[in-house]
């Protein structure tokens, strides 16, 4: 199955940059989210991204203008979806996960897939609520979306052969690099490594061992990042970060998960990072 239209759940960040990437590709995308305002940010990140590329040469005006032609965005559900490939990038939280997909399974074709760019949770779950598991997929961008060139696909234990192979086929049509995680455990490849480095990061700053500077410098030099995990937290949102940490610690089981508080109390004073311009730094 060749994938020639997108619907995408949710216009954060993540779901801005999937929209881009696709209509960059020639796919004509839909861009859903209940919020008008979500819609709005979500229109100018993707304008000034383009802008961005023209300034730089890599794109001309006409490329520019197709591509925001191709993206439709809508605060309402549509009654019915028809696109090939459904990419929900709402909030990191099962509950809600669970009752979108419910929702979406209701809505698009019998063909349609539809994947998750969950950053920790389990594919086989969010499969299990719908009508077709075999056609449900983990779909996990980096971000940002436009720059960043790592797709990692998780089959659910439900998952089909001719879905990884359409939504491997479209993710390398959107000039991404493919990795399967070829079973869904928790943070699949990247985050079960880097969110628990994250985390660590936040111990050090509430042990007082060094200053946010220090901390990301010697992370950035020390061990050759682009940058440091505490600037990173901010880009990713302090947030998810938190969430994956829960569900690490809760179905992986082990001490080492912990969610440090100094984390928790971040996001209990809505310092959530860049997206409300203040995380661990002020922006
Ligand atoms: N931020 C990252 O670096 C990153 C990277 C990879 C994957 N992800 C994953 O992508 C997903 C989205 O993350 P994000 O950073 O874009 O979050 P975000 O907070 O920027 O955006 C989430 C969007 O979903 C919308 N939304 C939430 N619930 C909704 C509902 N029920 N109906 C309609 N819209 C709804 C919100 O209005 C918001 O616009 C999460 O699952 C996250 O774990 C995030």
């Amino acid at each position: 199955m060749s994938i020639e239209s997108l619907f995408v759940f949710g216009a954060g960040q993540m779901g801005a940059g999937i929209a881009q990437v696709a209509a960059a590709s020639d796919i004509s995308v839909t861009l859903y989210d209940k919020f008008d305002l979500q819609l709005d940010k979500a229109k100018k990140s993707i304008e000034f991204s383009l802008a961005k590329h023209l300034e730089k040469g890599q794109i001309d005006k006409a490329k520019l203008d197709k591509t925001l032609s191709l993206v439709t965005f809508t605060a309402s559900l549509p009654s019915a979806i028809k696109a090939d490939l459904v990419i929900e990038a709402a909030v990191e939280d099962m509950e809600i996960k669970k009752e979108i997909f419910k929702t979406l399974s209701e809505l698009v074709t019998p063909a349609t897939i539809l994947a998750t760019n969950t950053s920790s949770l389990s594919i086989t779950k969010i499969a299990s609520v719908t009508k077709n598991p075999e056609q449900v997929i983990g779909m996990h961008f980096m971000n940002p979306v436009p720059l960043m060139a790592l797709v990692e696909i998780i089959r659910g234990i439900q998952t089909s052969d001719s879905t990884f192979q359409a939504v491997a086929d479209c993710t390398k049509k959107l000039g991404k690099t493919v990795v399967e995680a070829k079973k869904d455990f928790p943070g699949f490849i990247v985050n079960r490594i880097l969110v628990p480095m994250i985390n660590e990061a936040f111990f050090v700053l509430m042990e007082g061992i060094a200053s946010p500077e220090d901390i990301d410098e010697a992370m950035k030099l020390g061990t050759n990042q682009p940058m440091g995990p505490l600037k990173l937290a901010d880009l990713v949102g302090l947030d998810t970060c938190l969430f994956i940490c829960e569900i690490f610690h809760k179905e992986l089981g082990e001490d080492k998960y912990r969610p440090c508080p100094l984390l928790r109390k971040y996001v209990e004073a809505g310092w959530l990072g860049r997206k409300t311009k203040k995380g661990v730094y002020t922006y």
